[in-house]
């Protein structure tokens, strides 16, 4: 394990402080369900589940009732394939696989002691999870699996990643992000982004930025806009399904604080949707 993290911090994309902060063991219980807070878990049975459900509809009916495969990447602990898993069946989809992946090699097998401890045995046979990085997914896919490239392209029906892609956007690497997943998916397939909305005006990171002095947020604090989140999907040939703006729950609040930003909700949505915590994009790989 020791080696494999050495091996991903000396990249030259890895060397930043934020490679390093998810691979400590803070991260494990900022992103672990447990420890993460309640406004997640809410999210996740909630906002989270109806943009999952809005997009899965989009499968045909068939795909869905014979078994979707479904890939997280920079799924950290995991809490959103996990999730998923363990209700889709409730509406109707069937899971035949599901893949998790992260550059975090901590995260990683955090994510498998989640699926020990979350899922029932027979879900739990159909989840996996591997060390990849975002912007090369599918050379590390194969690598880490096994699996030949040939049979890992067009095989995906879903394929989500919440928090994750803005790394990228840092990087400079969404292009080669979306264009793996562009490859991933099957004709027909679909792909949920979700990620901190630039015109949110309180996120810690962003605030503690300004008072830091700095007019122009830091590389490591920058949030892309809507229209950034969705250009590399449109530029690897996505019809983009829906953009938008959603979700005035912070991942971190409590039961209280859950219960007041949900009350709140449709008004602040009726006041000023473009404010709202998350940025959201659903595309989908046009059928051939
Ligand atoms: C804010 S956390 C979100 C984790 C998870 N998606 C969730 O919603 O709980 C961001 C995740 O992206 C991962 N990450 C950041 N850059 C990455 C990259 N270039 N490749 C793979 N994973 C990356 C981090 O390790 C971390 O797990």
């Amino acid at each position: 394990m020791q080696q494999m993290i050495n091996a991903i911090v000396n990249t030259p994309l890895a060397s930043d402080t934020f490679f390093r902060e998810y691979t400590s063991s803070n991260a494990i219980l900022k992103y672990a369900r447990a420890s993460a807070g309640f406004g997640i878990s809410y999210l996740l049975d909630h906002d989270y589940k109806s943009v999952y459900l809005e997009a899965l509809n989009r499968l045909p009916q068939q795909i869905r009732q014979n078994g979707i495969r479904i890939l997280e990447f920079g799924c950290g602990c995991g809490m959103n394939l996990l999730h998923l898993v363990s209700v889709l069946g409730r509406h109707g989809i069937r899971v035949e696989h599901a893949i998790g992946t992260d550059f975090s090699p901590v995260l990683i097998d955090a994510a498998k002691r989640e699926a020990a401890r979350y899922l029932a045995d027979e879900d739990r046979r159909k989840v996996q999870f591997c060390v990849a990085r975002n912007e090369t997914l599918i050379d590390e896919l194969t690598a880490t699996t096994g699996v030949p490239e040939a049979d890992l392209v067009n095989s995906f029906q879903f394929v989500i990643g919440v928090n994750t892609i803005r790394y990228c956007h840092r990087a400079n690497t969404e292009a080669e992000c979306a264009r793996d997943i562009w490859r991933l998916l099957m004709p027909g397939g679909v792909c949920v982004v979700i990620d901190m909305n630039d015109r949110f005006p309180a996120f810690r990171s962003a605030l503690k930025d300004k008072l830091r002095g700095n007019k122009r947020p830091q590389r490591e604090c920058y949030l892309p806009s809507l229209e950034e989140y969705t250009a590399p999907f449109t530029r690897a040939g996505f019809q983009v399904l829906r953009t938008g703006r959603f979700c005035w729950i912070p991942h971190s609040a409590g039961r209280f604080l859950t219960g007041i930003c949900r009350t709140f909700s449709p008004v602040l949505t009726n006041l000023g949707r473009s404010r709202a915590m998350r940025s959201l994009v659903i595309a989908q790989k046009p059928s051939v």
